[in-house]
């Protein structure tokens, strides 16, 4: 039983790596099984992947030749900037659910916008096949920048699952292979309330018996 999660947002920089490596050691420390699939060239998450200290929960890339029918656990696509076209489309098929990272700034607001509108477009998303969730990234909570995305959020129809606040705690784990999941410092448990909001979130996708077709020949 597989559940698939595409972390997107064609806005460089906008925290879909971030986003992408923190929850798949959230899932990896609950015991969970975690395959993470890279698709940006600069292969962000794949490196964070290959310096992970191997006494830490397993997270384990996405091997297509491996992708047979007994896959079970969490299939995470990190996607790179500047996605669109018929590779979004293709994206959209294979994953069941969307997280898009949006930082609390107008420029940032801009350059999601018609990406939203894209996902609105596509046929996966009309017909609910998959669903799409924002996490404001970078936030300080109670400033006019995180209401501002919250009624923007409002006006797209589109719920915000959480919140995840600016934080050197995401940097330096990332320099090791760690991720909040694997941190018992006061900060990282701080910040874990609004990553359960994530969890419960994703924890809503029905699992499919198996990878979509395309994904056990994606190259
Ligand atoms: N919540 C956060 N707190 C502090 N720094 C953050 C946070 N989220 C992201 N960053 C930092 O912002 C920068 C961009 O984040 P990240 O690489 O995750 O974005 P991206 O969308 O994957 O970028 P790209 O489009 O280039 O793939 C990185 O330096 C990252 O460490
Ligand atoms: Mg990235």
């Amino acid at each position: 039983m597989i559940r698939t999660l595409l972390i997107a947002n064609p806005k460089g920089g906008s925290g879909k790596t971030t986003l992408t490596v923190n929850l798949a050691s959230l899932l990896a420390a609950r015991g969970d099984n975690v395959r993470l699939l890279d698709l940006d060239r600069q292969q962000s998450a794949r490196l964070w992947l290959s310096s992970r200290p191997a006494n830490l929960p397993a997270i384990w890339p996405y091997q297509p030749s491996q992708a047979t029918g007994s896959q079970s656990g969490w299939l995470i696509i990190d996607s790179p900037a500047g996605l669109h076209g018929k590779m979004l489309t293709r994206m959209l098929k294979l994953a069941r659910q969307v997280i898009v990272p949006i930082a609390p700034s107008a420029f940032d607001i801009n350059a999601s916008q018609d990406f939203l509108q894209a996902l609105h477009e596509e046929k996966a998303v009309r017909k609910q096949k998959t669903l799409v969730g924002v996490v404001g990234m970078r936030v300080t909570p109670r400033t006019r920048a995180a209401s501002q995305l919250e009624q923007w959020l409002d006006t797209q129809s589109l719920p915000l699952v959480t919140h995840l606040q600016d934080s050197q705690l995401y940097i330096n784990a990332a320099f090791e292979g760690r991720g909040i999941g694997d941190l018992r410092t006061r900060t990282a448990e701080r910040q874990r309330a609004a990553w359960l909001n994530l969890l419960n979130w994703v924890d809503q996708q029905p699992p499919a018996d198996q990878l979509p077709d395309e994904l056990t020949d994606y190259e």
